[in-house]
Parts: C-alpha cells; sequence; structure tokens
C-alpha cells in the first residue's frame, strides 16, 4: 500500500521525495554508470553541471507542470538509490522513466518504485494509463517494468537507445485501476 504524505510517496522499503540541491553528487555519480549511459537518453558526457542543473530543476514540491520527478530513496537509511520520474502528461496518458545506481540494484527498489509511481499518478493526474518505453536488449528493464504490472503493447522504432545507436521501443503499458 502506497501511503502519500504531501508530494512524499512512502512505499514499504523505499521512498519518494523531491530531489534537494546536495543529491547533485549522487547523480553524477551514479550517472557515470555504463548501464545508465548504454540504455538511458541522458546527456553523454554527464557532467556535473547536468547533475546539478536537474537536481535544482526538480527541487520543490511535485507534480510540476506536466509530471513528476522524484529521488528513489531507502526509506529505513534515508540512503538515495535513484531517480523515477513521469513525463509528458496528456491525454490520459505519461511516461514513466527510472534508473538506479549500480550499488542499489538486484533488491526490488526499482519494481517497488515504478509500482508506487503508477500508483500515485493514476491518482494525481487522473491518468487512464502510464507507460515506459525500453530497448529489447534491456533485460533488466523488461522485468522490472513486467513486475511492477506493466504488459508490452507495441513498438515504436528507434526512439530508445543502445549506447550510441538509436534502438527500438517496446512500449509496455499499466492502465488504471477501474474505479
Ligand atoms: C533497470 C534497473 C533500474 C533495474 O534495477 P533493479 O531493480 O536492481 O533490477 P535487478 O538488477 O534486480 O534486475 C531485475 C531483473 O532482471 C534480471 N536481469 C538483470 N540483468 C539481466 C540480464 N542482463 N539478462 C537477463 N535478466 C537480467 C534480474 O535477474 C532481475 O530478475 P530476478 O529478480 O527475477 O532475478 C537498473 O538495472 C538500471 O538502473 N539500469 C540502467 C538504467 C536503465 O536501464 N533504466 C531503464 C531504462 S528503460
Amino acid at each position: 500500500v502506497t501511503r502519500v504524505a504531501g508530494d512524499v510517496i512512502e512505499a514499504g522499503a523505499i521512498t519518494l521525495r523531491s530531489w534537494a540541491a546536495p543529491d547533485a553528487a549522487f547523480v553524477f555519480d551514479a550517472c557515470q554508470d555504463r548501464d545508465i549511459q548504454r540504455w538511458t537518453t541522458l546527456p553523454q558526457p554527464y557532467t556535473a553541471m547536468h547533475a546539478a542543473e536537474f537536481v535544482s530543476s526538480h527541487a520543490r514540491p511535485q507534480p510540476e507542470a506536466g509530471g513528476a520527478f522524484f529521488a528513489v530513496m531507502a526509506t529505513e537509511t534515508g540512503e538515495l538509490l535513484g531517480s523515477i520520474s513521469i513525463k509528458g502528461v496528456r491525454d490520459g496518458d505519461g511516461e514513466i522513466g527510472y534508473w538506479l545506481g549500480p550499488e542499489a540494484r538486484g533488491r526490488g527498489a526499482a519494481t517497488q518504485a515504478l509500482d508506487a509511481l503508477a500508483t500515485w499518478s493514476f491518482r494525481t493526474f487522473g491518468l487512464a494509463q502510464v507507460h515506459c518505453r525500453i530497448a529489447p536488449g534491456n533485460a533488466a528493464s523488461v522485468a522490472v517494468a513486467t513486475r511492477a504490472g506493466f504488459v508490452e503493447s507495441g513498438r515504436q522504432a528507434g526512439t530508445c537507445r543502445d549506447g550510441d545507436e538509436p534502438a527500438d521501443a517496446l512500449v509496455f503499458v499499466r492502465r488504471a485501476p477501474a474505479s
């Protein structure tokens, strides 16, 4: 069960919270990771300036215009684990993207964060569905989306990335529960 207090989304072992300026060092370090650079569309090279701009532009109450941006944090320790956001909110749909720092992987944190943000987004924005675009080779992300209740429902040519090359996107959709 997801508990929401203000713009903090608490979901068991992980909590989603707004970004804050001191998080820039974590974001910079994490985004040097090969898998994040391979599978996401972050700028390359990813500089300290990119990280500082990212956290400062989202260091405010969420949601913001067209979406919401959260740090993923371990509930018990406050350790920063990664990033999750929803963007392009319009026409009853929005796109969720995520990454975890390398040390935070393999403990279900991305699945919990994705499930929590989807649930929060249905309620906050009144969406009919949310989606993720995942390159076919990104098995860890496909597994996360599947475990979070997303279903593969289409393919877009060339809108993802695999390193320096464009890659097709598998579109994973989760529909809002019938109300
Ligand atoms: C995607 C990401 C958030 C997943 O992190 P995570 O929650 O720690 O996920 P895990 O490492 O536990 O992996 C998830 C599942 O995929 C499996 N998996 C991981 N790498 C795999 C691979 N190369 N091939 C097959 N399966 C793989 C794991 O075994 C796990 O399944 P299991 O728990 O049933 O064994 C993380 O890998 C990441 O940040 N990657 C870089 C950024 C990225 O790709 N973001 C998503 C863009 S769409």
